[in-house]
């Protein structure tokens, strides 16, 4: 399977479970936020791991688009005039530029928990496996994952913290959500423990190397490759890789990152062209 083969097929199910249905407002509104032209990288590692797993990725299906659904309302929250307050996304107006705060903020909680019914009532796995894959979504959504990196993130602004504390928001606010994408997708594939810590530690460490490519390149790419307002991060001084360590180093971090990724794809022999590529991809983009 291929990169825009997999985006294509989640793209269609994506349209699928979000059928325009009454109040139309509410589900037009979460339409333009999740069938906009995101890189459904998280959707894409939730099925590559079944499919390198067991050969097939079709079970994961609902779960892909649930983790891409809470992605993109974690998006649109995150752009509000109240967090980062942004413009732009995916180089369109951000949801509430569009449809007004109130609706932006309602399409959020309404795809946060429309994205757990669907796997609730798509999946074809049998309801313990429905119950572990729902604890991952929920880790990845909460006060566990998400929202605990975001409100330490939104904290930091303008303030001098320690490196320890901008790694807890980087794995909090990013790499949580990776980890819940490849945990689903291993859980889904039936895998042993120790294979599972592995995968585990795989989505950890490209969650960091993804942030620390998206901080720097909000430092440094125009607005054209961004499809976001660029320096945003600086002018709000906002708890960044590249604010602590400046961008040489940023850059040495990343590496670093993703040379950890290889190692464990190589350790356990994980064969899968899409995970080398999306590793290489983030070393890319900085360059
Ligand atoms: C943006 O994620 C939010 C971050 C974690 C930096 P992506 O860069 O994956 O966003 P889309 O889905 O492709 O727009
Ligand atoms: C991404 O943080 C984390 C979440 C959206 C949860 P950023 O605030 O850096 O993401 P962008 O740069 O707006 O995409
Ligand atoms: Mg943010
Ligand atoms: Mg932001
Ligand atoms: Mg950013």
């Amino acid at each position: 399977m291929k990169f825009e083969d997999y985006k294509k097929i989640i793209e269609k199910k994506l349209d699928e479970y979000l059928e325009i249905k009454y109040p139309e407002k509410i589900y037009k509104s979460m339409r333009y936020s999740v069938l906009n032209g995101g890189k459904r990288l998280r959707p894409i590692m939730l099925l590559e791991t079944i499919k390198m797993i067991t050969g097939d990725y079709v079970i994961g299906l609902p779960s892909a688009c649930a983790i891409e659904m809470l992605h993109c309302q974690s998006l649109i929250h995150d752009d509000l005039p109240c967090m980062d307050n942004d413009d732009y996304r995916r180089g369109k107006l951000t949801n509430h530029k569009v449809y007004g705060e109130s609706t932006a903020i309602l399409a959020g909680d309404a795809l946060l928990s429309f994205a757990p019914q669907i796997i609730i009532n798509y999946s074809n796995v049998d309801k313990v496996t429905k119950i572990k894959i729902l604890n991952e979504f929920f880790n990845a959504a909460g006060v566990y994952g998400i929202i605990a990196g975001q409100i330490m993130d939104l904290d930091s602004e303008g303030k001098d913290i320690s490196y320890e504390t901008l790694s807890y928001i980087h794995s909090k606010k990013t790499s949580a959500l990776f980890e819940s994408a490849i945990r689903i997708g291993s859980i889904l594939a039936n895998v042993e423990n120790d294979i599972l810590n592995e995968l585990t530690k795989f989505a950890q460490y490209f969650g960091m190397a993804f942030q620390i490519s998206d901080d720097i390149i909000d430092a440094t790419q125009s607005f054209e490759v961004l499809g976001k307002t660029p320096k945003k991060d600086e002018k709000v001084s906002k708890a960044t890789f590249v604010k602590f360590f400046g961008l040489d180093e940023s850059k040495i971090k990343l590496n670093y990152y993703c040379e950890r990724c290889c190692d464990i794809l190589e350790n356990n022999k994980f064969k899968s062209k899409i995970f080398i590529e999306l590793v290489n991809s983030i070393k890319k983009r900085v360059n």
